[in-house]
Order: C-alpha cells, then sequence, then structure tokens
C-alpha cells in the first residue's frame, strides 16, 4: 500500500485523518509530530496516533531548529505582520512542511496531508512549502474535503473505533508554539466583543498583573539575544523565560482583526509575551547601532519579510534574498536593551552598544558640546535651496 506522512497535533480533526485517508485514499497513514514548545506529553500523542490506526508515528523535538532557523531569523528582520502578529504559527509552518517532506522520502511516500481547512492561512503554507520542497509529492488535506462537522466527526470516529481526544476546553481553536499563542472562534468572532479572560493562558490580565513594575535587561549579538539580566542562555531557555516573566506582567497580549491571505478578515487573539518583548527590544538596539537611512529601509524590509511569512512564502527567493540583507544589517546591532514590564506593558527605559551611533558630545546641550551651531545656516541654506527657487518660480507652496 501507498504511503502519506500526515502532520499529526493529536486534536479531533488530525486523529479523524488517520482513518479517513486509510478510507477514502486507501494509503497507509505515518504520523509525524513536532514539539516546538507545545507538546508536554509527545508519548500519550504517539500512542493515539497509533490506536488511531497509524502504522508509525514519529515524534520529533524541532524546537531548537525552530528558534535558530525560524523564529530568529525573523525577529532579526522584525518581521510583525500588520505591526500586530509576530507570525508564531506562521514561522511554524515551513518548518513542518520541511519535516514532513524528510520523512515522506525516507518512509518512501508519495504524499503527505495536513489537517488545514480551506479557508485558513496555514494549508497554503504548507502547500506551498511542500510544493517547494518536494513537489514531486502530492498533498492532502482531508479537512478541506470531508465537509463534516465536529459532531460528525466525532461520530465518524465512534463508527471507525478510535479514541476520541478528550473534550476541548472552551469553543476556542489554538496553536501554539514557543513563539506565541494563537487563539480564533467562538465569541472571538464577534470583534465587538472583549475577549473572556479564559482564552488565556500565557499572560496574566493587567487588573491581576503585579504593582511593582520589573526589569529586564537583554543582551544581543549580532541581532540575536544571548542574555537575560546577565545570564547567557541558549535560545530555548532565553525564550522560555521571558515568556514566563513578561507575561506574568501582562505583556503580550495582541487583539488583532488580520487580513488572510485568502481574503477574509479574521479576529485573532495572540499572546506573544518573549516576541513582543524582544522585538521591542531589538528595534531599540538597532535605533542605536544602525544609521538613519538603514532604519528606513529595513522598515521597508520588515514588512515585506513579514508578508511572505504570513503568505506562505517562506522558501521563496525574495525571502532568502531578504534574509541575506537583514543578516549583513545585524553586524554591528550588539549591546543591551533594558525594559519595565508592568502592567501590559514592556517599555524600553534603556540601551547601549558598543558600535553606537549615539554620540553623547554631539547630542547634549551641557558643557562638553562638540556640534557646531554655526555651520548650521549654511547646511541650510543648501538644504532649503531648492524650496526656495520653486517658491520663487511658482508662487508660494501648499496655498
Ligand atoms: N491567524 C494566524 C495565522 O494565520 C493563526 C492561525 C492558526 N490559529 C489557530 N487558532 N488555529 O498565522
Amino acid at each position: 500500500m501507498s504511503k502519506v506522512v500526515l502532520a499529526y497535533s493529536g486534536g479531533l480533526d488530525t486523529s479523524v485523518a488517520i482513518p479517513w485517508l486509510k478510507e477514502h485514499y486507501g494509503l497507509d497513514v505515518i504520523t509525524l509530530t513536532m514539539n516546538l514548545g507545545n507538546l508536554a506529553d509527545l508519548e500519550t500523542v504517539r500512542e493515539r496516533a497509533l490506536k488511531a490506526g497509524a502504522s508509525k508515528a514519529l515524534v520529533l523535538d524541532a524546537r531548537k531548529e525552530f528558534l535558530d532557523g525560524y523564529v530568529f531569523p525573523a525577529l532579526k528582520a522584525d518581521a510583525v505582520y500588520q505591526g500586530q502578529y509576530p507570525l508564531a504559527t506562521a514561522l511554524s509552518r515551513p518548518l513542518i512542511a520541511f519535516h514532513l517532506t524528510q520523512v515522506a522520502r525516507q518512509e518512501g511516500a508519495g504524499a503527505i496531508a495536513h489537517g488545514c481547512t480551506g479557508k485558513g492561512n496555514d494549508q497554503v503554507r504548507f502547500d506551498v512549502g511542500v510544493g517547494a520542497l518536494a513537489p514531486e509529492l502530492k498533498v492532502i488535506g482531508p479537512a478541506r474535503e470531508w465537509g463534516m462537522t465536529r459532531e460528525e466527526e466525532v461520530a465518524y470516529a465512534q463508527r471507525q473505533g478510535i479514541p476520541i481526544p478528550g473534550p476541548k476546553k472552551g469553543v476556542y481553536s489554538v496553536d501554539e508554539n514557543l513563539w506565541g499563542r494563537s487563539i480564533e472562534s467562538g465569541p472571538l468572532e464577534d470583534p465587538w466583543t472583549e475577549p473572556p479572560e479564559e482564552v488565556y493562558a500565557w499572560t496574566r490580565s493587567v487588573a491581576a498583573a503585579p504593582e511593582v513594575p520589573a526589569y529586564v535587561e537583554i543582551d544581543f549579538e549580532a541581532g540575536l539575544p544571548v542574555a537575560l539580566d546577565g545570564e547567557r542562555l541558549e535560545p530555548l531557555s532565553l525564550v522560555a523565560e521571558l515568556n514566563r516573566r513578561a507575561g506574568e506582567h501582562g505583556v503580550g497580549r495582541i487583539d488583532h482583526v488580520e487580513d488572510r491571505l485568502v481574503g477574509i478578515k479574521s479576529r485573532e487573539i495572540y499572546e506573544a509575551p518573549a516576541g513582543v518583548v524582544l522585538v521591542a527590544a531589538h528595534k531599540a538596539l538597532e535605533g542605536m547601532a544602525l544609521s538613519k537611512d538603514q532604519l528606513r529601509f529595513k522598515e521597508r524590509v520588515a514588512q515585506e519579510y513579514a508578508e511572505l511569512v504570513y503568505n506562505g512564502l517562506w522558501f521563496s527567493a525574495l525571502r532568502r534574498d531578504l534574509a541575506a540583507f537583514v543578516d549583513s544589517s545585524q553586524r554591528f546591532v550588539t549591546g543591551s536593551v533594558r525594559l519595565r514590564l508592568h502592567k501590559g506593558q514592556a517599555t524600553v527605559v534603556g540601551r547601549k552598544s558598543p558600535y553606537s551611533l549615539y554620540r553623547h558630545d554631539l547630542a547634549t546641550y551641557d558643557k562638553g558640546d562638540t556640534f557646531d551651531p554655526k555651520a548650521s545656516p549654511g547646511f541650510i541654506h543648501i538644504w532649503g535651496l531648492p524650496v526656495r527657487t520653486q517658491a520663487q518660480a511658482q508662487g508660494e507652496q501648499g496655498r
């Protein structure tokens, strides 16, 4: 029998997909479950896949690879979709797509499958990713084909005699990894409704956050965070620790009506304490170490980069090219940033860098000033020349 490799989360959709793929496509199902920081108990998920009829259930801890290869490049780019979403879900899909194709080749499978619906972004990210890496593989999305409601899925699971994953907590659809939690559906579908407190798992409410602010100091080397409060940490511990500390102060809640690639506006809640803090800190350091022109151009690159990631184009040539520019831009983004965490806000309160372009002797209004103000009128005379010329020839502008 030919084989399919299914991206398996352990939830209802992907569990039902196992017997469904066997029944409708006659395929032998191998599941792949990836831990990107979201799974406590991989063994239970593995057993569930086997009970649902998988011939083989593989699990993979890809947390380090996720941070090094996907999250940190996006952080260096300051990639945040529509100025709000740090792209946790979007960044994970190309990595999962990559491992699906690897397993498919090892196992001699002719297809991969995922549990995405037909109206989201994730299907695009998987399909385009697999298409880029292994165009010979067929991609099957059972959940976009079967047209079953949740109740029908449960009934189907019962008919197939497979265990139904425990009742979902609440009505929400949640995806999470080290870089953030994405929550949608249920009452959140009304954009006028304030998100109920129950949707949050990593962050305290402003009301429940400590009255006293906390401070955190983050060291960066060439654009990458390497230490918290002077203690050098591996990416994994650094991000996990920052999620904990910032989340405790209610930092990282995002309420976003976003534009999906498929043309739908959708209301999504995110929790990304570490992401919010690290992007703010990283930008503050860039403000010290990059020139005005580098900053202006890089801001445009950040937007473009975020669009590419969101729209499933991680493996595009343009994303690679932009990443090369971003890497080059980070040569001197080394130094420390100090932030205050308080009642839902992360505020940069200090920054320093051995490569800082900030010069006190130029900026100061006090003693020690080395700026020559007598040179200013000459500079302004030439700077304003085209405006004066045009005003003389064409009359006062802007009337
Ligand atoms: N809207 C986000 C994205 O497109 C998250 C999607 C997954 N969210 C979820 N709750 N399942 O990247």
